[in-house]
């Protein structure tokens, strides 16, 4: 199929170069000239484990990027993969999004044939009527040939294109048969090789199934930090605690892991987007907004714990991990922000530590020190906040020694307990 994707961003562009590996024959439409020239170079925009090989594979054979909404028209779907950024409130600035509608509407006002607009991007489902009667607005004469589907996406930062090409299901939003049977034959290579369950509903739903699906997941974390807390407070292991109610297959044992809490691009940004949607349609969801609020009170009671060993002011302490989670260089909403904020008020000397994650932690605090490494962060500190759950961790072990004050208190369960380190777990 002939497919467009506009917008090469993150979903966009895992999209796009997912689709070409499908066989499709795709164009990715983006209005920025720097990243449409590095996917025409065969490489990707963003940092993403196989993105890059599958780019440089497909451009110049079935996949091509341009600025121009020029021969939209040409293809069979255009997916929309816009990003929808938070306001002050938590809801979504559905703007850009309806921006790109509008230019797509347009491009299609002279189309003969039956055109499908995918919505890739998560939106909440009152704001789809927007989008619609932007397409509706903009196409002309064509309007009833156009129809908006949307179509959420459920893949993880880190394995994008592993989610993408093997999902565990797919959610097809359409008003039609017609619809429907397109997005069947976009899929089809995915639904023929794999157990992909497919979920076929209304576009409201489909993209109210994506924001429970996020909501739930967090929620999920923010019970067991809390669960995890009255642990503590208790001298109980809240990872026993975690792996006995995890054999409950109601439960079940994945997502239990209790810690400094949620961050990234999604369920910070989703969990507050659909609240503020709910309490706009007058319910206030009493549940979701409590996940919220546990997430932002974990950093604070890793600073506290902190507080109990030692007094960090103008001292030395390591953050090791700035990454919202391990396998990334993304630092949106990560857990170091406020953890970091916490040791300035303080009056700590902030020195952090990422393998991959130090130059996008710079541009929001570029007054702190970064290390090489994490050995060379630890050296002389007063103390050291475990944040982000990277593997290299775990072998720190005599490198502790080297701190002014040995005290560690983890906030993912990385670093193991031993005699000589004035050890704290944040659940544990
Ligand atoms: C998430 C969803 O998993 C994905 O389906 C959706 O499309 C986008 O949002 P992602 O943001 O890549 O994906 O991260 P994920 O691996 O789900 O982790 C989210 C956060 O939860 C991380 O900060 C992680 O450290 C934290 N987490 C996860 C826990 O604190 N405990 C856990 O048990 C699991």
């Amino acid at each position: 199929m002939k497919i467009n994707v506009v917008g090469s961003g993150y979903v966009g562009t895992t999209l796009a170069a997912c689709l070409a590996d499908l066989g499709h024959e795709v164009t990715a439409v983006d209005i920025d000239e720097d990243v449409v020239n590095t996917i025409e170079h065969g490489r990707a925009p963003i940092h993403e484990p196989g993105l890059s090989d599958l780019v440089a594979e497909h451009t110049g054979e079935n996949l091509t990027a341009t600025t121009s909404y020029e021969n939209v028209a040409d293809a069979d779907v255009t997916f929309l993969a816009i990003q929808t950024p938070s306001q002050e409130d938590g809801s979504i600035d559905i703007s850009p999004l309806a921006a790109a509608a509008e230019m797509t509407g347009e491009a299609l006002a002279d189309v003969e044939d039956d055109h499908l607009i995918i919505v890739k991007s998560t939106i909440t489902p009152p704001s789809i009527e927007e989008i619609r009667s932007t397409v509706a607005d903009s196409a002309g004469d064509a309007a009833d040939r156009v129809e908006v589907a949307t179509n959420p996406e459920f893949l993880r930062e880190g394995t994008a294109v592993e989610d993408f090409l093997q999902p565990e299901k797919v959610v097809f939003g359409t008003e039609s048969e017609w619809a429907t049977r397109r997005l069947e034959e976009v899929f089809q290579p995915l639904l023929a090789d794999h157990d992909t369950h497919v979920v076929r509903t209304n576009p409201e739903t489909a993209t109210m199934i994506k924001y429970a699906n996020n909501a739930f997941l967090a929620s999920k974390i923010s019970l067991v930090n809390d669960l995890g807390n009255i642990c503590k407070e208790f001298g109980i292991d809240a990872y026993e605690v975690a792996d006995a109610i995890g054999l409950d297959d109601r439960i079940g044992e994945q997502f239990l892991r209790s810690g400094v809490g949620w961050g990234g691009s999604c369920f910070p940004k989703d969990v507050a987007a659909i609240v503020a949607a709910a309490r706009e349609a007058g319910y206030d969801p009493a549940m979701l907004a409590a996940g919220i609020e546990v997430n932002d009170r974990q950093p604070e009671r890793m600073l506290a714990l902190l507080d109990k060993h030692v007094d960090v002011e103008g001292e030395r302490v390591a953050v090791l991990g700035l990454a919202f989670k391990p396998g990334t260089d993304d630092t949106r909403n990560s857990r170091a922000i406020p953890v970091i904020e916490g040791l300035q008020e303080r009056g700590a000397e902030v020195v952090g530590y990422d393998p991959i994650a130090t130059e996008n932690m710079r541009d929001r605090f570029p007054e702190i020190e970064y290390a090489d490494s994490a050995i060379a962060a630890l050296e002389g500190a007063a103390g050291a906040l475990v944040v982000t759950d990277w593997d290299e961790f775990t072998a720190l072990d005599e490198k502790f020694d080297t701190m002014a004050t040995p005290v560690v208190v983890d906030g993912r369960r990385i670093v193991e307990r031993r005699e000589g380190i004035d050890y704290d777990g944040l659940t544990w």
